[in-house]
């Protein structure tokens, strides 16, 4: 775990700066998010191809709504120092693991499932109505990208036997990036540089706490399809004792 502290221009970081509202007003959805099924099973590298398929369908309906909105408020004031398209912007890495997932009539080929749906939908919605909020849009999807990627790309690589490449993996690789951690403290300080006043900070924590539960409701949405789905389980490597209930934690 990195520390946070003491790490702006300045030198000091108050409870009233933005990234640290964000970080203390979601800490504990964080925690469940951590704790849904489909996180923990993906964790342990139980991940079912066609499950992840379609984990990389709902992030690129996401990211899609996310990039498109970002671009329509890339001049907004309240926005205009979070724009890092080279650095951040996911929607061509998905398209190419997608294609790489799906063959070139991947397009055809898939659909925005109803969990999604809703994400998509608040995100545009912000991004028409309230352009500010997508700032706890970015921080929730990015910020959250670049603490856990890389780990999560070892996972999947070695649970589904990608190659080495990196291909059907390119949502995980930020090229444009080359420390994760010195790239969130510029977010952070990008953040708090920002000119809001408390009414609008309290008003992005919660919106970044609804961005939580919009991703916890498309991992239970997943989960709830892993269970229609018969195929072999993949696993990273872990015996699985007790195969009648395949819980490794017991
Ligand atoms: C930050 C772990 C799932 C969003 C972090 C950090 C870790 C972590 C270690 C770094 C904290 C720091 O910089 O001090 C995990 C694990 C997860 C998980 C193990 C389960 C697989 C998620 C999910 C989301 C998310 C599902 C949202 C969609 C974030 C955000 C941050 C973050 C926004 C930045 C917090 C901040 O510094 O303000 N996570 N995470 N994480 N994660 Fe996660």
């Amino acid at each position: 775990m990195e520390t946070r502290g003491n790490e702006d221009k300045e030198g000091t970081l108050s409870p009233e700066d933005l990234s640290e509202m964000l970080a203390a007003g979601t800490k504990e959805v964080h925690e469940k998010a951590e704790n849904t099924q489909f996180v923990k099973d993906f964790l342990r590298g139980r991940i079912r191809k066609e499950l992840f398929k379609l984990g990389a369908v709902a992030l690129y309906y996401t990211y899609t709504a996310m990039e498109e909105e970002i671009e329509r408020n890339k001049d907004h004031p309240q926005f205009a120092p979070l724009y890092f398209p080279v650095e951040l912007h996911r929607h061509e890495a998905l398209a190419r693991d997608l294609e790489y997932f799906y063959g070139p009539e991947w397009r055809n080929q898939i659909t925005c499932s109803k969990a999604t749906q809703n994400y998509v939908d608040r995100i545009h919605q912000v991004g028409r109505e309230d352009p500010v909020l997508l700032v706890a849009h970015a921080y929730t999807r990015y910020m959250g990208d670049l603490s856990g990627g890389q780990v999560l790309k070892k996972v999947a690589q070695r649970a589904m036997k990608l190659p080495p490449t990196g291909e059907g993996l390119e949502f995980y690789q930020f090229d444009g990036i080359h420390s994760a951690k010195a790239f969130k403290q510029l977010y952070r300080s990008r953040m708090n540089e920002l000119e809001l006043d408390m009414e609008t900070k309290k008003k992005l924590v919660d919106e970044a706490v609804k961005a939580f539960h919009f991703n916890m409701e498309v991992f239970e949405e997943l989960e709830e399809i892993g269970k229609t789905i018969q195929e072999d389980v993949l696993d990273a490597g872990m015996p699985v004792h007790g195969a009648m209930d395949g819980d490794i934690s017991k």
